[in-house]
């Protein structure tokens, strides 16, 4: 099912929360995220992302049946990566399941190449996580590398998978 892509609003908050709140979810993201992950830490994250230059962080609520669902961002890296950018994203878990995640990324890689001059979207899964692999293939993602031992979760030594989409790849 299609989502909405948005501009995220200080009311998203509670909805944010309720979202992220949540170890299933967190424990696919990198650290830094407070767990638990209230109202006012929701808060913050949405005042820090209406302070981003627009011109290097591209971050959206995901909205579906009638609520703000999940988060989405893509943010441009720097120095001779700069025409660059990562991809994030995560969707509460009562609405996995559902295309949200696969409409949400394959929108924002559009919007991204469509209003900037971004060439190369990546993202840097879990190796292990299955549904985040998938959603990116079903938008195109080209696999293009297994990172061994790449990372330390939850005090578990993890391989990553590296993925991108050239803006040329959807033209
Ligand atoms: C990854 C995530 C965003 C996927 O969102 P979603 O809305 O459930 O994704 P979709 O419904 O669009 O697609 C999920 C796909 O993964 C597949 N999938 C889910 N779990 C799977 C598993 N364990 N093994 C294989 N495939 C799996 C689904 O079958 C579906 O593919 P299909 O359409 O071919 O059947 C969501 O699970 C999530 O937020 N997880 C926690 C945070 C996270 O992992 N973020 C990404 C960090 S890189």
């Amino acid at each position: 099912m299609d989502c909405l892509i948005r501009p995220w609003e200080r009311e998203d908050a509670a909805d944010l929360a309720k979202a992220l709140n949540n170890q299933n979810v967190q424990k696919n993201l990198r650290d830094g995220i407070p767990y638990p992950y209230t109202v006012d830490d929701a808060k913050e994250f949405i005042r820090a992302m209406l302070q981003t230059d627009p011109n290097q962080a591209f971050s959206f609520a995901i909205v579906a049946e009638g609520i703000v669902i999940g988060s989405i961002g893509a943010f441009r890296k720097e120095n001779i990566h700069c025409r660059t950018a990562e991809i994030g994203y995560y969707i509460g878990e009562p609405f996995w399941g559902r295309g949200y995640g696969t409409s949400a990324v394959k929108q924002v890689c559009g919007r991204v190449f469509e209003t900037t001059d971004i060439i190369r979207i990546f993202a840097e899964p879990f190796a292990h996580n299955a549904a985040s692999c998938r959603i990116l293939e079903k938008a195109g993602f080209v696999f293009e590398g297994l990172m061994r031992q790449n990372a330390i979760k939850n005090g578990i030594v993890t391989d990553m998978k590296l993925y991108a989409l050239l803006k040329e790849d959807i033209r």
